[in-house]
């Protein structure tokens, strides 16, 4: 099995970043799960499908089309979804509150989460994947986990950050409001919660820069895949 690496946390916690940079640095492909979650979602929205219409949702889940390019040298990255570059659609407030809904329900999971091994698995270079469940639930035996957190209030500032980069209108109050509430469902929910692997590595990314933070998790990754005999 390639070198797996595992980063999870709540939104905002810097895990974008952070993973973009540690996926580039260490030579493996980066996963972006939410983004996964988000693509189904555009895809049911567009459709005019709800939460509750689990029979149609879950077809759509097995015949999800996504490709991602690869990662740019400033860390971006686009996905498509059907052949279309959806890389912005997938970021609207609307999307983020409906793939919040939707990825409780666990037949939505258990479809997306079979299509992130495929991925990581059929990968030579080895993988990164970002997500909630990753060390967890998708690979419980990654090489390397860690659990990235910061304060709410630090979150939804590095969220209505991104927002205003994006040329996307934020108000702060309305947007850790809105984590709250995703927070909420995202810990809450029965089916993979989001928590911390008993065996991860918590990192709280209050007050640390993003080199030392990335510097760090390289560090880890070099230890664990090339370990002193
Ligand atoms: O990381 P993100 O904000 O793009 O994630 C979007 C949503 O998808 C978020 O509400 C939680 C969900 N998600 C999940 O349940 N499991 C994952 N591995 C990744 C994301």
């Amino acid at each position: 099995m390639p070198f797996t690496i595992a980063i999870d946390g709540p939104a905002g916690a810097g895990k974008s970043s952070v993973s973009r940079r540690v996926a580039q640095t260490v030579g493996v492909t980066y996963i972006d799960t939410g983004a996964m979650y988000r693509a189904l979602a555009l895809k049911a929205k567009r459709m005019h499908l709800g939460v509750e219409d689990h029979e149609s949702l879950i077809p759509l889940v097995s015949e999800l089309k996504i490709k991602f390019s690869p990662l740019s040298e400033t860390y971006q990255q686009s996905l498509f979804l059907d052949e279309e570059d959806v890389t912005e659609a997938i970021r609207t407030p609307e999307i983020s509150q409906f793939t919040s809904a939707l990825s409780v329900i666990p037949d939505v999971r258990y479809g997306v989460v079979a299509l992130q091994r495929e991925l990581a698995r059929n990968d030579p270079r080895g993988a990164l994947l970002e997500g909630r469940d990753i060390g967890t639930v998708v690979f419980p035996d990654a090489g390397l986990k860690i659990f990235l957190t910061a304060s709410p209030e630090e979150r939804a500032r590095r969220r209505v950050e991104q927002f205003r980069r994006l040329g996307l209108a934020a108000d702060y109050q309305e947007v850790l409001q809105d984590q709250i509430i995703r927070d909420a469902r995202d810990s809450s929910r029965k089916d993979s919660p989001l928590k911390a692997a008993a065996d991860a590595v918590v990192l709280d990314t209050d007050g640390f820069a993003l080199d030392e933070v990335v510097d760090k998790i390289v560090k880890l990754a070099d230890e664990r895949r090339s370990p002193i005999a």
